[in-house]
């Protein structure tokens, strides 16, 4: 495959409300990201993902903008964010921005116009629909919960949102829409910004006709709704790409809910003039219950390791993967495909060792690299997220069971991840010198940066020596991966294979000891690095210790 920058990096993602604040306000800001910009280069990774931080009403925490080039007022000012690519750039850092054009806020002046009258030259940039038989158009559901439809007063009709009736999907069949599109992403690019995370992209086109969907509700028949993967999805993207990214070297991630590896290839294949990668659900889907998200399931390592494995080998050579355990959308993954108890430091430098031993560009999630852990508020009062909110009341309105509501929560709520980045032992774990907009983990006075950064055993510095290995080995960045029958299923072994350099992976994801049935390849393994003391240095110990993980060369 070509070598590419954003294939030999390392993403790191931001989620600036909940980052670093500087004033006093209790919300991270742009000004605490320049701040902390050394602590990152420290880390060694190379490109920056910020979510949203544009102008908003903050419904959705930034998902829904409201002006797509001014910036959020709790978050600074246009200065800012050229200071931040200034800055980013003379550490050889790159930044890519958060692109979210399947909707709006329903205060953006597009929406504010379309929904003023059905005669608005500004109509036609939403998707509007009288009721049928004073039904709603159709039975789509929100993500958000209830209908994907709003009646608006003004008109009598309803508009289409997908996520929370405050974010209006947009017509992207409409060319006008599309070409102002366009022409905002060119001014961010000239503004020297590397690259885009689309948000939902593979639910731009919508099915002729809006028809009703079977299965509204599991997330496992997702792929087959009418407004995922729609027809005119790729003649879009490549539209999009001849206007705008062909023109320059930059990167570009789309997040796809309810893809195959099939899907994948189209969406990115080195050929097709799309994307360069996307955000793929199979993995932090594998927990789900039958009734979807909040219907909370078991993942078993079997699973895990089958997921990867098909992405891997499908991508192989075709297109490129993207890798991450955990996002702003998602529970910790320590807490999740890990141990957050006992086991939470060897856990946590396994998920490490996975994360940036596969093929893909690897992605890491704000806290990740200090072991942050998930976040169980006794009250609903202490949670924030739109979605978790909205999930509180149907189900409580369901006369669900408070307790097994608050348990989902707890599980899957994606508070999780977005509470305070913990950076030492004071007040609020250091984030700001006011009152948080969310609550800290009380864990931060044990789990912090400082004293991740003052314990050379951390699971910071196996982050940075992990990325390193990654850094000086092109076998680990594009080298083919096999995946090694084990006959345990605690143990997940793998090969990567580049020319004549051979790493083998061997993971214990179990908080027990586990023996290696493996037979090849053996004696002359050269032990790289590991998140326990190993003695034996030539050769595999076949015994692997609770949540163990080693790299050999072979
Ligand atoms: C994506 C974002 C999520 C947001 C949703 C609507 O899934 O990652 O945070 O709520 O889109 O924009
Ligand atoms: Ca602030």
């Amino acid at each position: 495959m070509k070598r590419r920058w954003w294939k030999e990096g390392v993403v790191y993602q931001i989620y600036p409300r909940s980052f670093y604040d500087t004033n006093g306000d209790g919300i991270g800001d742009l000004r605490g990201i320049i701040k902390k910009l050394d602590y990152l280069k420290e880390l060694g990774i190379t490109i920056i993902w910020l979510n949203p931080v544009y102008k908003s009403p903050n419904d959705d925490n930034g998902y829904d903008i409201s002006d797509y080039q001014n910036i959020m007022d709790e978050f600074g000012t246009l200065d800012d964010l050229q200071n931040l690519i200034s800055e980013l750039h003379k550490r050889g850092l790159k930044l890519i921005m958060d692109l979210v054009v399947n909707h709006t806020s329903d205060e953006h002046l597009w929406f504010i116009r379309s929904r003023s009258s059905k005669q608005s030259p500004f109509r036609d940039y939403y998707i509007w629909r009288s009721g049928k038989n004073g039904r709603k158009p159709n039975n789509w559901k929100s993500f958000f919960g209830g209908s994907a439809w709003e009646k608006d007063k003004a008109t009598d009709e309803y508009y289409l949102h997908l996520f929370t009736k405050k974010q209006p999907d947009l017509n992207w069949e409409n060319p006008e829409v599309r070409d102002k599109v366009y022409k905002m992403m060119k001014w961010w690019l000239d503004k020297g910004i590397d690259g885009f995370r689309m948000d939902c992209i593979n639910m731009i086109s919508k099915e002729a006709g809006l028809p009703d969907t079977d299965e509204c509700d599991s997330r496992k028949t997702l792929r087959t709704r009418p407004f995922i993967n729609g027809p005119r999805v790729h003649e879009f993207l490549q539209e999009m790409n001849t206007k705008v990214l062909a023109g320059y070297d930059i990167m570009t991630v789309g997040e796809c809910a309810g893809v195959t590896t099939e899907d994948a290839m189209k969406y990115a294949g080195e050929d097709r003039h799309e994307l360069d990668m996307i955000f793929q659900f199979e993995l932090v889907e594998l927990d789900f219950g039958p009734e979807g998200k909040w219907d909370i399931g078991q993942w078993k390592l079997p699973d895990f390791k089958n997921v990867i494995s098909r992405w891997q080998k499908a991508l192989h050579g075709k297109a490129w993967n993207s890798n991450y355990l955990m996002n702003h959308d998602q529970p910790r993954a320590l807490s999740r495909f890990g141990h957050d108890g006992k086991y939470r430091r060897e856990s946590a430098k396994l998920l490490a060792t996975l994360l940036l031993t596969l093929e893909g560009t690897p992605y890491i999630y704000q806290g990740e690299e200090v072991g942050m852990t998930n976040i169980a508020f006794d009250s609903i009062n202490d949670y924030r997220d739109v979605a978790t909110l909205n999930f509180y009341q149907e189900a409580v309105g369901n006369s669900m069971d408070k307790k097994r509501v608050m348990e989902a929560i707890h599980y899957r709520s994606r508070d999780n991840s977005r509470t305070p980045m913990q950076w030492d032992s004071s007040e609020n774990a250091g984030f700001t010198k006011g009152n948080p907009w969310i609550k800290v983990n009380p864990n931060y006075k044990q789990i912090n940066i400082s004293e991740a950064l003052k314990d050379p055993d951390s699971i910071f510095y196996y982050y940075k020596r992990m990325i390193e290995l990654r850094k000086h080995n092109p076998c680990l960045v594009y080298g083919d991966y096999t995946l090694l029958k084990d006959e345990d299923e605690n143990i997940y072994v793998y090969l990567r294979t580049y020319g004549k350099e051979r790493f083998l992976v061997i993971l214990n994801f179990s908080d027990n000891i586990s023996f290696l049935k493996l037979t090849e390849p053996g004696s002359h393994a050269e032990f790289i690095i590991g998140n326990y003391e190993v003695s034996v240095k030539t050769g595999i110990d076949k015994k692997m210790r609770p949540y163990e993980a080693r790299v050999y060369r072979l």
